[in-house]
């Protein structure tokens, strides 16, 4: 199955209007959506003007999460519907830090997931167990029963990308090892109808040191990355590791 591979970069809370300056840079990089495609989800306040300079490369750009309703009285709440409206092309669903921070459960997350497809986006639905479920030996039950509840039954193949990002692995400069990153993928893809076509992003802590050595796993469709995607030479590196 032909799938191409998506280097994603989640800037978080992280970015002023000086952060512009970045798709530039990147494309100076070298970073070239040849083989993959590039994302960029920079903060909302930055996604409209980030989506003009990232068109001008044939970059993405993608919002960091979404509200469930097209419009309403939910003050400081962005649609699905805006973010299209301000350039992206994408939404993160359902990352850990909002599972943490904002008590996001499962049927929540699958909820925007389905906003994000009426909103004309793809969502990129996120899944990860902590470091206590993966000493437990629980890992691959907590990431099979939040897949159930997040991924709507609805939506096919192509219609949404997921990414394993193991909570114990985000910020913390410890990458999964690729056996576990393989083995961890494989069980996604096979939980998953049509698992064949999904991408399967990897994140936590990809760095482009070991960019390459992740990016080669067969079921490793690309990646979605935090810090690192905050320089354009690293991002850039990471791009390029997709296929090298
Ligand atoms: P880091 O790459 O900083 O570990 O963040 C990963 C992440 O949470 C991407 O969504």
């Amino acid at each position: 199955m032909n799938r191409t591979p998506l280097i994603a970069g989640n800037w978080k809370m992280n970015g002023l209007s000086d952060a512009l300056g970045f798709f530039s840079a990147l494309a100076g990089a070298g970073a070239s959506t040849r083989h993959c495609d590039i994302l960029v989800c920079p903060p909302a306040t930055l996604l409209s003007v980030a989506a003009m300079r990232a068109a001008e490369h044939g970059y993405l750009v993608g919002g960091q999460d979404c509200h469930t309703e097209a419009s309403g009285a939910n003050t400081g709440d962005l649609s699905a519907e805006m973010l299209r409206d301000a350039g992206a092309a994408f939404v993160i669903v359902g990352h850990s830090e909002r599972r943490a921070d904002h008590g996001e459960s499962d049927a929540l997350v699958r909820a925007k997931a389905l906003a994000a497809r009426r909103g004309g986006l793809v969502p990129i639905i996120c899944v990860g167990e902590s470091l206590e479920d993966r000493e437990a030996g629980k890992a691959d039950a907590v990431v099979g029963a939040q897949i159930a509840g997040s991924v709507p039954e609805s939506l096919s193949a192509t219609d949404y990308v997921l990414a394993y990002e193991p909570v114990w692995a985000i910020g913390t400069g410890r990458t999964a090892s690729t056996d576990d990153i393989a083995t961890m993928h494989a069980f996604i893809r096979a939980s998953r109808p049509d698992g064949d076509a999904v991408r399967i992003l990897y994140g936590g802590s990809v760095k482009p040191g070991i960019a390459e050595q992740i990016l080669s796993l067969d079921d490793v469709d690309g990646a979605l990355v935090g810090g690192a995607s905050l320089d354009p030479s690293s991002f850039a590196a990471i791009a390029k590791a997709s296929h090298s």
